[in-house]
């Protein structure tokens, strides 16, 4: 099957090494999650809080497995600097359409890797004091971790890899790929964004 993937995104499949998780393995695991969260938050309709744009793929699969009421919205960011970056801290450029004071907060995220960017966004969200406030990733790069946060749901360890597809992107690219891919080096130049 991962061959065959190759040969549907054959424009594409020069730049990836190898597929490291395939769409079905994907989807199995977002469905378990949305099921455990039907189940964890029956009775209190959550508020599903993302940041574009990464997000919007992992968001749209975990909400169709989600079997109890529930709403979404999304913030954006930009990082200040390459520095400020390296210390976690982002300048919110779109913020949530409604107040989450007393609302029941699942963020959820497509990626963490060193957890700054995620630890500044939860302090900013903490601050609006939401009646409870957990956090959702799909893909956990533990290897580099600088802040310690509480995940409540994780979908898949990953290595410390620089992996692309399901949300993540290159330099813009990759995003749309239904599977989660390794690229070769030679096409890992610069600095990606999310
Ligand atoms: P951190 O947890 O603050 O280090 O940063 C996480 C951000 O780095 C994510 O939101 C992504 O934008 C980006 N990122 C980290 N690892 C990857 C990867 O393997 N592929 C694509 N983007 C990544």
């Amino acid at each position: 099957m991962t061959e065959n993937w190759l040969t549907v995104y054959k424009e594409l499949a020069p730049d990836i090494s190898g597929i490291l998780i395939t769409p079905e393995e994907l989807q199995q695991r977002v469905k378990e999650i949305g099921a455990a969260i039907s189940q964890d938050y029956a009775g209190r309709n959550p508020l599903l809080v993302g940041v574009l744009k990464g997000v919007v793929f992992f968001m749209a699969d975990l909400l169709r497995a989600i079997t109890i009421p529930v709403e979404v919205d999304f913030i954006a960011v930009s990082n200040y600097s390459t520095e400020s970056r390296q210390q976690g801290v982002v300048r919110l450029v779109k913020d949530l359409e409604s107040s989450i004071t007393d609302q029941h907060v699942l963020f959820v995220e497509d990626v963490v890797d060193t957890g700054l960017t995620l630890n500044y966004i939860l302090r900013n969200l903490r601050a609006r004091k939401p009646a409870s406030l957990e956090v959702c990733v799909l893909f956990n790069k533990p290897e580099h971790r600088l802040v310690d946060i509480p995940l409540k749901y994780t979908g898949f360890d990953l290595p410390d890899r620089f992996v692309v597809g399901y949300g993540l992107d290159y330099r813009e690219k990759y995003r749309h790929l239904p599977f989660v891919g390794s690229l070769k080096p030679q096409v890992l130049q610069g600095n990606a964004k999310g």
